[in-house]
């Protein structure tokens, strides 16, 4: 039997009060990042061993979080593939949008490994540095929502020219899909090798799509990665964070695999819980807007969500991620809220 709480949870142990990590914990809110941050672009942080470790210690260090995540992006895949990527202060990721065969073609899953060897170097000096009830989270995006950033060449308010070209040409947009599949696989497989304890995928943009391209472009790409993570791994945990699927959760669940599932904060977490098997984990589900309130309404909704999860499997997490101009007090005081059992 495992002594991290997460992997408990994870395994769909009720684990109380529940353990807890935070999205987006390593990062820009943090004045120990900030110091960090002077030293060169984001990329070269993510595949720089000694920075990325440190940056993924930090919050660790500071809060006693129960999981580290790696420090990495879900754009270093498709970078590392081949795709040009940067990160401008101020504007988020650009890149050199894919959007047919010849720069689909000019992508490697192959030439990946050299370049994420720096992020598996990270893995292996997390592993080791951390406390051991401390699980490490290795992660990826799924594939949907990364190719809505690779197609659209950064970020957008509704990806229009994603969406427009997963309609209008199917098949080069399931050929990118299933390249991300294989991509993600010897990705996450390559950090499971390298120590992380579980995995997670990040489908940020996973709920703007209508039911049948969820299960499309989603539930299956999902279902793929799980099913190739269980055989090469047999036990190996896996998140899914299917953002804004709301209804769709429980399909989302029943047909990927996954050991448990991220809630965004448009959800009642108790609600949602009630319609899935007992033993799959649910995390997340606190608006990120109450850690920068604070005060009493955040000590209560934290009480509150984990009152109403109680007996069940359950990662205390926030329904997307911690904000930049989130005060590290309020972050302290929600650790504690949270571990102040009657
Ligand atoms: O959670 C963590 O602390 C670990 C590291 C992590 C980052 N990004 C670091 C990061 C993780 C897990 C991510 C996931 C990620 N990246 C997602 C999925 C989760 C979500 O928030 O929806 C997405 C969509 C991305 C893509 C991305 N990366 C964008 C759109 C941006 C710019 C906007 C932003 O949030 O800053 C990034 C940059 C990024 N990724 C930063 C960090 C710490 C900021 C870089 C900096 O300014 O130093």
């Amino acid at each position: 039997m495992t002594e991290k709480p997460v992997l408990r949870v994870l395994a769909g142990d009720p684990v109380w009060p529940p353990p807890v990590w935070l999205m987006r914990q390593a990062g820009r809110y943090l004045p120990e990042y900030q110091a960090i941050r002077q030293e060169g672009g984001f990329i070269a942080r993510c595949t720089t061993p000694d920075l990325a470790t440190e940056i993924t210690l930090q919050p660790v260090r500071r809060f006693g979080m129960d999981a580290a995540i790696l420090f990495s992006d879900i754009l270093i895949l498709p970078w590392a593939m081949g795709q040009e990527l940067n990160f401008v202060d101020g504007e988020g990721p650009v890149m050199a949008p894919v959007r047919d065969v010849a720069a689909l073609g000019s992508l490697e899953i192959a030439r990946a490994p050299e370049r994420t060897a720096p992020v598996m170097e990270t893995v292996r000096r997390v592993r080791a540095a951390l406390p051991p009830a401390c699980t490490l989270l290795g992660f990826a995006g799924g594939p949907f929502t990364v190719a809505c950033y690779m197609v659209e060449g950064g970020g957008s308010r509704d990806f229009a020219a994603t969406r427009t070209l997963s309609y209008s040409h199917p098949v080069f947009f399931d050929r990118l899909i299933e390249l991300l599949v294989q991509g993600t696989v010897e990705y996450l497989a390559a950090q499971i090798e390298a120590g992380a304890d579980a995995v997670m995928l990040f489908d940020s943009w996973a709920g703007i799509l209508p039911p049948r391209q969820f299960a499309s472009r989603v539930i299956a790409p999902t279902a793929a990665i799980v099913a190739a993570l269980n055989q090469r791994f047999p036990g190996v945990k896996i998140i899914g964070f299917p953002r804004l699927a709301g209804t769709l959760v429980a399909d989302y669940v029943e047909q990927t695999g996954v050991d448990c599932v991220g809630l965004d904060t448009g959800v009642d977490a108790a609600g949602i819980a009630a319609g899935l098997p007992e033993t799959v984990a649910v995390q997340g589900n606190l608006d990120p807007m109450l850690l920068i309130a604070g005060g009493d309404a955040l000590r209560e909704e934290t009480g509150r969500i984990r009152d109403a999860l109680r007996g069940r499997p359950h990662i205390f997490n926030l329904g997307h991620g911690i904000l930049p101009q989130t005060p590290p007090g309020h972050v302290a005081d929600l650790v504690d809220a949270l571990r102040q059992v009657a």
